[in-house]
């Protein structure tokens, strides 16, 4: 017998496509030997490498170009707030236009701005964010057009760094129920399974849920 479906599903033109993603802050050097620093969570993984979706106006994007390296800090959620802080920061000067529009302003030292601590990485020139307990140093081994405004940076990780305490004591693995990802969803912050922090990307994106908290 053929079960009629009860659930009613709409066709909608959907705006945006963020189902769900764990948040990056991805480091990378400046021409003249600074740190940029951005969060970003287009990000999935295959292996040991890794693609990263990022716009084309992006200071890291051109960092990555050619320095062809980078770290993958990856962001507990405690650290959401840090991460709110360097979401209308960029490392391009002068600020490009689209982003100047969206309220975007030209910040040399992201480091500083979010109170986090730039700590040497091993293989490449990136620093590392010390309070990110994974960070992946890594390669650029390709970048390929995506979209309109867009490139996939496929990155391959070269040394990985994991804070003692999430390792599975004896093994090579991270403990996923001591893992607690900040997540990204519709622009909005989850940890935990619950929405945590409002979100300065969702409201300069003017989301129809900006000012969303854990309190609903
Ligand atoms: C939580 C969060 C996730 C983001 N994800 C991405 C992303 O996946 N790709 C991207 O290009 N920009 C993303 N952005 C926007 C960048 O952080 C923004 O373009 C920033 O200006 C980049 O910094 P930069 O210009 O110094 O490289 C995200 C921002 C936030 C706050």
């Amino acid at each position: 017998m053929i079960e009629v479906e009860a659930v009613l599903h709409v066709s909608l033109d959907l705006k945006v496509l963020y189902f769900g993603t764990p948040v990056v802050l991805i480091s990378s050097r400046n021409e003249d030997g600074s740190a940029n620093l951005a969060p970003m969570s287009s990000a999935w993984w295959l292996g040991q490498s890794c693609m990263l979706g990022l716009g084309n106006r992006a200071k890291t994007s051109e960092n990555l170009l050619r320095e062809g390296e980078c770290v993958l800090n990856l962001v507990p959620s405690g650290l959401v707030g840090a991460v709110d802080l360097l979401a209308p920061l960029t490392g391009s000067n002068p600020v490009p236009e689209r982003k100047a529009a969206k309220g975007y302003r030209y910040e040399p030292d992201k480091f500083g701005a979010a109170g986090l601590t730039p700590q040497a990485s091993e293989v490449v020139g990136a620093p590392r964010v010390r309070e990110c307990p994974v960070q992946l140093e890594c390669r650029v081994e390709g970048a390929h057009a995506f979209g309109e405004n867009a490139r996939a940076f496929e990155v391959r990780v070269e040394r990985a760094h994991v804070e003692e305490r999430l390792v599975i004591p004896g093994t090579d693995y991270v403990d996923p129920i001591g893992w607690d990802p900040l997540i990204m969803k519709f622009c909005e912050f989850f940890g935990g399974g619950t929405n945590i922090h409002a979100s300065a990307l969702a409201s300069a994106w003017r989301m129809p849920h900006q000012g969303m908290t854990a309190a609903g």
